[in-house]
């Protein structure tokens, strides 16, 4: 496993930009890698249901592990089938020796 070394932006829903490097070394959500830099990052559930962390994500989705069928069921729930693709930052996960910048817009569902 080799360590990945990204840089992360996050808009809020308020339109705060928060911007920070992080490294993961293995199954870390992009939740905890957010919360590791000190930025905060709306949650409920952790486990992927809830839908409270959702996040757009404008660039950066390669660097991504795949939605695994929990975090699908929830996306398809709340999402709405329009504009960059959405995931659950608690759920998300950093392939290993990812490189680069993923950039994060906080969603708010109805
Ligand atoms: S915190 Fe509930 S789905 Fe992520």
């Amino acid at each position: 496993m080799s360590v990945a070394k990204l840089e992360i932006e996050l808009i809020s829903s308020n339109g705060e930009v928060s911007r920070f490097e992080a490294k993961s070394g293995g199954q870390v959500s992009l939740l905890e890698l957010c919360e590791d830099a000190g930025v905060n990052a709306p949650f409920g559930c952790r486990v992927g249901t809830c839908g409270t962390c959702v996040v757009r994500v404008l660039e950066g989705l390669e660097l991504l592990h795949q939605a695994q069928q929990m975090e699908e069921d929830t996306l398809a729930r709340i999402s709405e089938p329009v504009g960059a693709p959405l995931r659950l930052a608690c759920r998300a996960t950093v392939k290993d020796g990812a490189r680069g910048l993923i950039r994060l817009e906080k969603v708010l569902i109805r």
